[in-house]
């Protein structure tokens, strides 16, 4: 069966017969699990069987039903395969289940998870209880039109430096050090929560922060008062990518509550959402649905999607009511993850511009894993990228050298520069990369890069630049213009070079 079809048959399969009258394999009924590992969460198994036909499922709180394919009773086992997620070697999985005094013990795997949960027997009722409430995806609507984000968002995000290790306090002492850094003034606005705020939902279905978080109100009136945005994150799955809670079953309410909390920015990140959502339909019919929830609070909050670039999210993002997409898993704070994403899989630049653009990751600069020159080299490419610039490092730690890399006022002028065109690679020789992006005022960006790990002298010429001849050069590190572009460049191992030169 394809992956495809086997999503159709689960989903549909989902409503399961009520047990037989007579049981016909001993492990027929319902099992419940209370100590079982938070993820995937295993909450329930029931297994029905009339003659020789088995059907199952086991209930989790990141997946919902897991469906068992192929059920059968071999030497005194419950034998089944699972739909498996991100293993292409292992779309499938085999899990077995044990008896032993009343209790039973089921194995498998999903995803890096082994599963080892011990089960003991339950009533139909609790099976009712704890039965998982599917959500309905609403049809693809019409192209959602965005007016936000007319150039790459810029700000902070607590993920990278903070991981789930984040609270209220810190949240306003990033507020405030990106203030009186100058990094506010530099055009960094949003300072966004990534995930571990969420708590539990109250008995009407509203979702809480937890106890770092104790007014979300005067929080994000704290951070407006500087002259700041304030984002959030949620994920349109049970779970998100930490294990919290995340709004699937509750989309519209929680883009009503993160309005009126008072939030500017939501990121959502596919995490446990990527089972309900396998293909592109489905993916863009559930970014779609919160996109058209934000829209519906009237509060203009961008709406970042974080899906790791599957199915060509560029090309659906804007519609969905996306402001910028990921295009990647997770950056890591080294030069060859960054490297990676910055060179290779930073997204089509032709569907990047005002109103939308291909998000690299956010920056690591200032987390301390690379040398000043990589730096140099992550933030020149994410500006000729007109990459979005969410700094990931703690703000109250910026040294000299950092906040000269992330507030050099003409680099960011390229990142953030109207016409809104993602550079891209118009050279390459050997480790060498030369880029280029045109700019509003006419000029164009060029960058030289040096992916080696030795010094390299390169030259860059008008033609790079798509120009005959050039009248003008700014070197955009230092500030410092000159007539002509010089006979070459030194740059350093895993260096770059960034100029805007004018034709004439
Ligand atoms: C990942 C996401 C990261 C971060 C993390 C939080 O899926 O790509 O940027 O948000 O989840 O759990």
């Amino acid at each position: 069966m394809t992956r495809a079809l086997f999503a159709a048959t689960a989903l549909a399969a989902i409503m399961l017969a009520p047990a037989a009258a007579s049981a016909r394999t001993a492990f027929d009924g319902v099992w419940l699990f209370d100590k079982a590992p938070p993820m995937p969460g295993v909450t329930m198994m029931e297994v029905t069987s009339r003659g020789t036909r088995i059907e199952g499922r086991v209930t989790t709180l990141w997946y919902g039903p897991i469906t068992m394919i192929d059920p059968r009773v071999e030497n005194g086992r419950l034998i089944f395969d699972a739909r498996n997620i991100n293993d292409r070697d292992h779309p499938f999985r085999r899990w077995s289940v044990s008896l032993d005094k009343g209790q039973v013990r089921l194995q498998g795997q999903i995803w890096a998870t082994e599963v080892d949960a011990t089960g003991y027997r339950g009533t139909a009722k609790a099976a009712k209880a704890r039965a998982f409430k599917v959500a309905p995806l609403p049809p693809l609507g019409a192209p959602i039109a965005s007016r936000l984000a007319a150039t790459p968002p810029m700000g902070w995000s607590s993920w990278n430096r903070f991981a789930e290790h984040i609270d209220d306090e810190t949240v306003r002492a990033m507020a405030d050090a990106m203030v009186s850094s100058g990094l506010r003034d530099a055009g960094y606005r949003y300072v966004n929560i990534d995930d571990g705020w969420q708590g539990r939902r109250d008995a009407n279905g509203v979702l809480q922060p937890n106890d770092k978080f104790p007014d979300m109100k005067a929080l994000t009136a704290y951070v407006h008062a500087r002259g700041l945005k304030i984002g959030i994150y949620s994920s349109p799955g049970p779970r998100t990518c930490a294990g919290y809670e995340g709004s699937y079953g509750h989309v519209a309410q929680d883009a009503r509550t993160f309005a009126d909390w008072g939030f500017d920015y939501l990121k959502y990140d596919l995490c446990s959402g990527e089972w309900f959502y396998p293909n592109a339909d489905t993916v863009k019919r559930s970014y779609r649905e919160m996109g058209a929830a934000l829209q519906a609070t009237g509060r203009g909050i961008v709406f970042s999607l974080c899906e790791y670039g599957r199915f060509e999210v560029g090309s659906w993002g804007r519609d969905v009511g996306g402001q910028l997409w990921r295009t990647t898993g997770d950056i890591t704070d080294d030069y060859e993850t960054m490297a990676k994403i910055g060179f290779e899989r930073n997204g089509d630049p032709d569907h990047a511009g005002p109103h939308g653009w291909n998000d690299a990751d956010m920056l690591e600069i200032g987390n301390g894993g690379m040398s000043l020159d990589e730096y140099r080299t992550h933030m020149t490419l994410w500006a000729m990228s007109a990459s979005p610039l969410m700094m990931g490092h703690d703000l109250r730690r910026t040294t000299p050298e950092m906040l000269a890399l992330l507030t050099n006022r003409h680099v960011i002028a390229v990142d953030q520069d109207p016409r809104g065109i993602q550079g891209k690679a118009v050279r390459k020789d050997g480790r060498i990369e030369v880029w280029a992006k045109p700019l509003a005022d006419g000029r164009v960006a060029l960058a030289l890069f040096n992916r080696g790990t030795d010094e390299a002298s390169f030259a860059l010429t008008a033609a790079d630049a798509g120009l005959r001849s050039i009248s003008q050069v700014q070197d955009l590190w230092s500030g410092a213009t000159a007539a002509g572009l010089p006979e070459s460049y030194t740059v350093p191992a895993h260096g770059a070079v960034m100029v805007a030169v004018r034709g004439g």
